[in-house]
């Protein structure tokens, strides 16, 4: 409270990187400007936007095109469920099990898809699922605040990683998505990231 009360004399918004999100309600609820977030353990909205829009850069109008989202069902997930919903976008999450993304999240998106003709699905196998996506997207096994939990992660994630045989199966201009920071070699291969689809550079601009 006396954070927001101090800031609010300074500057004309707030755009807080935390961990745990009643941190941010806490900050919106005391502090008169506007509080954004910059991420938190449940959503990155900013990434999302900034990847909506590399994705509109690339693919024109994105109603009705398949993004798949391969790996933890995490924050950066979550946001890309709301966000891909939130513009027509179809959004398939693709995690092993026990690593889907909140269902309170998947609900909200399904919500919001119902107004714009989004698909919001989960699935489990990480080859198949690919097949003919537009884009196809991955993020860290273990994110920030995780990080005790990587070791344990690491045996569970491999069969996910964005390797040269699953951008195979997609379309053959797929784009090729990560926020950064990569751990190259877990969850996206050099060949990949590197590669002729990857627009990671234009995300990481956005
Ligand atoms: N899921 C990652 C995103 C980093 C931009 C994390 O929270 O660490």
């Amino acid at each position: 409270r006396d954070v927001a009360h101090t800031l609010e004399r300074y500057v004309e918004a707030i755009v807080a990187r935390v961990f745990d999100d009643s941190l941010l309600e806490d900050l919106a609820a005391a502090a008169s400007i506007p509080v954004i977030n910059a991420l938190s353990d449940t959503e990155h909205p900013c990434e999302a936007l900034a990847d909506v829009m590399a994705l509109g850069e690339h693919l024109g109008d994105l109603r009705g095109r398949q993004l798949v989202y391969l790996g933890d069902g995490n924050n950066v997930a979550a946001s890309l469920l709301l966000a891909g919903a939130s513009v027509g976008l179809h959004v398939r999450v693709i995690s092993p099990a026990g690593y889907e993304p909140d269902p309170g999240v998947v609900d909200r998106a399904r919500v919001i898809a119902r107004g714009t003709g989004s698909r919001i699905e989960l699935a489990a196998d990480p080859v198949v699922g690919v097949v003919g996506a537009d884009a196809v997207y991955t993020d860290v096994w273990a994110s920030m605040g995780q990080e005790a939990e990587a070791d344990e992660r690491a045996l569970v994630f491999p069969a996910y990683a964005l390797d040269a045989e699953k951008v195979a199966v997609a379309k053959p201009d797929v784009t090729v998505m990560h926020c950064l920071p990569a751990h190259r070699g877990q969850e996206i291969a050099d060949e990949v990231i590197d590669g002729p689809h990857s627009v990671v550079w234009d995300q990481a601009e956005n």
